[in-house]
């Protein structure tokens, strides 16, 4: 049997906190309101059947979905832990038409922003399969003092100073990098405490797993119906054809690829003309991690997700990552149909 590693996400945090000599403490209390949130919800996730908590809210959010009890509840309790502790002066979110300006005391005078994704994959919940929460942190380019503007939500992937998911499965977990490779914690409930269970997470340079929705295969640009095809053929040196595993929520998706190796695909199509994925708050983090998981993320052939210029919040693209030899395949075959 595995021993666990006895170190805590907070331990692991503060140990890691003397590798960036400027550090002041406050990424280290941002990552405390996200640690909370994160138990808060699981405990909520894990009652979903018995509390009046699946289901719909009621009302659609900006991009005119239909909002979970959850997506909502999740949103509120992200909220009111990065607020309490005065280390955010800006919250952008799936469930918010607006970015969230936090200009009261202490916020006012703090150097990050977050974007989140509450609830990823949220249509699952009333089926009792595993939802995430994505978030993504940057430090403003707005003055300290002053009230957060555009420019600060609108930053490349590349500048992102941390990323991560919380992935409430079989067990929660929560993943993140701040750009020194991928750390994975394991929630031990009994306890309310997450430790290192999934140290410097290394992303396989090739997999057998191909994750797409196959329902719009019909409406895929050429390149992907080819690739998607390719995958499906057999040939035993490139062990194909590969199996098909597709939840429906990213960040479960990504999940189990970056562990065992894989390509996940939203890409655009008839119905989806820029593909369903949210940038700033969906592919950006997640590229972060591939990349830094030794992975490979793009949106069309050859040009990384973490390089697009945003140009509002709700933005979407088309999304490919996952194990960097079968995405270099993928845009192979994007770059002959062009
Ligand atoms: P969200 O629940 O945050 O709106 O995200 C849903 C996303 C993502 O989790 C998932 O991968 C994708 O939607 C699934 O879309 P399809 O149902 O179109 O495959
Ligand atoms: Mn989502
Ligand atoms: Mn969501």
């Amino acid at each position: 049997m595995k021993e666990p590693i006895l170190q805590t996400l907070g331990e692991f945090i503060i140990a890691h906190q003397k590798d960036y000599p400027e550090a002041s403490g406050e990424l280290s209390a941002l990552f405390s309101a996200i640690r909370l949130a994160a138990k808060i919800i699981h405990r909520h996730i894990n009652k979903a059947g018995l509390i009046d908590i699946a289901g719909l809210a009621g009302e659609r959010n900006v991009q005119g979905e239909e909002q979970a009890k959850l997506d909502v509840m999740a949103n509120d309790t992200f909220k009111a832990a990065l607020a309490a502790r005065g280390v955010v002066c800006g919250i952008a979110s799936e469930e918010e038409d607006h970015y969230i300006l936090l200009d009261d005391g202490l916020n006012k005078e703090s150097k990050y922003i977050v974007l989140m994704d509450p609830v990823d994959g949220s249509s699952n919940i009333d089926v009792n399969v595993s939802v995430g929460t994505i978030f993504s942190i940057y430090r403003r380019k707005s003055p300290v003092g002053t009230t957060v503007t555009d420019e600060d939500f609108f930053q490349p992937g590349t500048e992102q100073v941390a990323a991560g998911y919380v992935i409430y499965g079989s067990s929660t977990m929560l993943v993140y990098t701040t750009g020194n490779g991928v750390n994975g914690f394991t929630f031990d409930p009994t306890l309310g405490v997450f430790y290192l269970s999934h140290p410097d997470m290394r992303t396989p340079e090739t997999g057998q797993i191909y994750s797409v929705n196959e329902g719009n295969y019909v409406h895929f640009p050429d390149g992907v119906k080819k690739y998607i095809k390719y995958c499906q053929v057999e040939d035993e040196a490139s062990n194909r054809p590969y199996t098909s595993r597709y939840i429906g929520s990213l960040v479960s998706d990504i999940h189990r690829n970056l562990i065992y190796g894989g390509i996940y695909l939203y890409p655009s199509s008839s119905r989806y003309t820029n593909g369903k994925l949210r940038l700033l708050y969906e592919c950006n983090p997640i590229s972060f991690l591939v990349e830094q998981a030794g992975g490979r993320a793009v949106c069309e052939a050859g040009k990384r997700v973490l390089e697009i210029k945003p140009t509002s919040l709700h933005q979407r693209v088309p999304f490919f990552a996952g194990s960097t030899a079968m995405v270099a395949d993928l845009e192979n075959f994007l770059l002959e149909d062009r």
